[in-house]
């Protein structure tokens, strides 16, 4: 049975940045609250010009640029965000489209802030099964779109970013080693986005609401994140024997830096073996495991041969948690240039578009 080895990251958030200060100039709130309630300084917002997809695009190909795999040997794509382009199309699609990933199937899959280690869960499954090789996670968010500016409760937390990971098979063990994955559809109220959907569609009384925009009970998802982060990462190692002593790293959903400071006592470890970096992104949502990693590779603190704790919560209510060995990219026979098949992606897409376009009118004159 192959193993499913991370062997690409990339990241990506957009320039323009949100102090606390600022918010404090849209809401009753200040930089000092915000801080101690949350561990939160500043976040990265989307532009007018940036959307789930583009973000994803930048992310996909530095991770792909990672794993010096070209986008055409994919064959699985699966995109996490809670702040999707569409409720569909599938902003999976739109990303294969614009990469150029020429044979991937492609999908999203939701599962709020947990939506990363799912997708990345069920990426290894698939290329543990010997069904596929390579597959792309993509997390990206432009949760500022979806964020109610007037409401303190929750304007404070988010942000926007995009991270992405190359999953390969090897025949040589490590990468994803176990995983768990939990659900309960009983909190569903405390973290939703209640209108826009077939519940409640888009009405000029729900505008007017702005039931469009994410609502939260605040304390109930920090209670609910307390308790369920730690355990999640303990029945992830006890399924391989392991205890919190063999793990090098925990890389934690960026909520909040007092759920994470939860989860080190829970867990009985020092929080420095956490990855934390909420005060300069907020909650990015799906994309806050792949950025918080990739700035840890890039501080040199995780390394290959490291085993890592992924753990995750959100909206559904979902949880989980993942134990991988780190690995890094696989040896390759030759350098391959995944950002020179945009602008091939960029023909072929306004090719297939002309193609349908022309079928379209040769059909109607059959008919
Ligand atoms: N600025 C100033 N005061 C505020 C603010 C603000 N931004 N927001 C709330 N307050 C006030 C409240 O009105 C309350 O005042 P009161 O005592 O007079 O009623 C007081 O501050 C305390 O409010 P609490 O809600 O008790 O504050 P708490 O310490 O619980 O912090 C927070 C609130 C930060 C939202 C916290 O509950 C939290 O982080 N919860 C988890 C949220 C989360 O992680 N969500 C994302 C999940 S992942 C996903 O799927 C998207």
């Amino acid at each position: 049975m192959p193993f499913a080895h991370i062997t690409g990251w990339g990241m990506y958030v957009p320039e323009p940045i949100l102090t606390n200060d600022d918010i404090s100039k849209l809401v009753d709130t200040n930089d000092e609250w915000i801080r101690e309630r949350t561990g939160i300084r500043e976040r990265h917002i989307a532009r007018e010009t940036d959307f789930p997809s583009t973000m994803g695009v930048e992310a996909a190909i530095r991770a792909l640029k990672v794993a010096n795999l070209a986008p055409t040997e994919l064959d699985l794509i699966i995109c996490t965000a809670s702040s999707p382009e569409y409720i569909f199309p599938a902003t999976a699609c739109i990303i294969q489209d614009q990469i150029g990933a020429t044979k991937a199937g492609a999908f999203d899959l939701q599962a709020a802030c947990t939506g990363f280690i799912f997708a990345a869960n069920m990426g290894a499954q698939a290329i543990r099964s010997g069904s596929v090789k390579n597959v792309l996670i993509v997390g990206t968010e432009v949760l500022s779109r979806f964020v109610n500016w007037k409401d303190r409760n929750t304007c404070i937390l988010f942000g926007d970013g995009a991270g992405a990971f190359v999953l390969q098979a090897s025949d040589q063990p490590g990468g994803v080693v176990s995983a768990v994955m939990h659900s309960d559809g009983s909190g569903a109220n405390s973290l939703i986005i209640p209108a826009g959907g077939a519940h409640h569609p888009a009405t000029e009384a729900t505008l007017r609401e702005a039931s469009h925009f994410i609502q939260m009970d605040g304390k109930e998802v920090f209670r609910f994140a307390t308790r369920v982060m730690g355990r999640a990462v303990t029945e992830a190692l006890e399924k391989l024997n392991m205890t919190t002593d063999d793990i090098q790293w925990i890389v934690p959903h960026q909520a909040n830096y007092r759920i994470i400071e939860a989860a080190a006592r829970f867990l009985k470890m020092p929080l420095d073996k956490f990855v934390i970096n909420v005060e300069r992104y907020g909650n990015t949502s799906t994309a806050s495991i792949p950025i918080a990693t990739i700035e840890a590779i890039q501080k040199g603190q995780i390394k290959p041969k490291d085993k890592i704790a992924f753990v995750g919560f959100g909206g559904g209510l979902t949880w989980g948690a993942m134990i991988v060995e780190w690995t890094g990219p696989l040896p390759a026979k030759k350098h391959v240039h995944p950002e020179q098949y945009r602008l091939f992606a960029r023909l072929r897409s306004f090719v297939r578009r002309a193609i349908r376009f022309i079928e379209g009118l040769l059909s109607r004159k059959e008919v």
